[in-house]
């Protein structure tokens, strides 16, 4: 099974899983990246059985509306049933690094008020510790030099992501060599930093169910 084949795989259980969850006035929340597109081209199959979607980047906005799938204003929401994105490492506690597509900030928002985060990902996403993925930190453009000196302060090596804007008109720094031993306390430290909007460690609010396509199929984590 080739990677692309996995990430079909674990998109389309995906749909298998909220399909109990759908009901004429259910909206549910969709990430971003290569694993949510194939979620939402597998979601179109049952379009007519929920409301729509909040989505978590303009990308993805503009992507359910191509399938005729309703996007709503997270603003008129009041609860979403479920969030399905994909990640890129999680890790045996279900801590997350997300934020590769620089969609970071929205997807943690529609995760917070989402009942249930489902994150879809390839076998090659898994690790015992988080960090070998650069760790993205969205951050005000004003600020991209202080916020930089204040993460080489934590021990890491950041890299401004030359060329993106994110939806939101912030800049990505990655942060290489970040030694994470403690997901939850580095995520609140992280966005203590004046200038930060959002870094991508994912572990207050973490993955509530990983579908992980291996090459024998999908497995169920939790
Ligand atoms: C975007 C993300 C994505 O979920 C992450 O980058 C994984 O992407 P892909 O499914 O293409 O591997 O966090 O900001």
């Amino acid at each position: 099974m080739t990677q692309d084949e996995m990430k079909k795989a674990v998109a389309e259980a995906a749909v298998e899983h909220i399909k109990p969850l759908l009901e004429s006035d259910t909206i549910i929340g969709v990430g971003t990246g290569s694993t949510a597109n194939l979620f939402i081209d597998a979601l179109a199959a049952v379009k007519n059985q929920f409301a729509g979607a909040v989505a978590s980047s303009e990308a993805t906005a503009e992507r359910l509306r191509g399938h005729g799938i309703e996007v709503f204003d997270l603003n008129s929401v009041d609860q979403l049933a479920v969030y399905v994105d994909g990640a890129d490492e999680f890790d045996p506690h279900m801590n997350l690094i997300k934020g590769g597509g620089a969609a970071l900030t929205r997807e943690k928002i529609v995760a917070a008020v989402a009942k249930e985060f489902v994150c879809i990902v390839d076998s090659s996403k898994k690790v015992d510790l988080l960090g070998e993925f650069p760790l993205p930190v969205e951050v005000i453009p004003m600020a991209r030099s202080y916020v930089a000196r204040e993460l080489a302060k934590l021990g890491g090596l950041p890299v401004y992501r030359e060329g993106v804007v994110t939806d939101n008109g912030n800049v990505i720094i990655d942060v290489q060599d970040m030694e994470i031993l403690d997901p939850k306390a580095l995520e609140q430290q992280i966005n203590n930093i004046v200038g930060v909007v959002t870094n991508g460690l994912f572990a207050r609010r973490g993955a509530d169910l990983v579908l992980m396509g291996t090459p024998n199929g999908v497995e169920e984590l939790r």
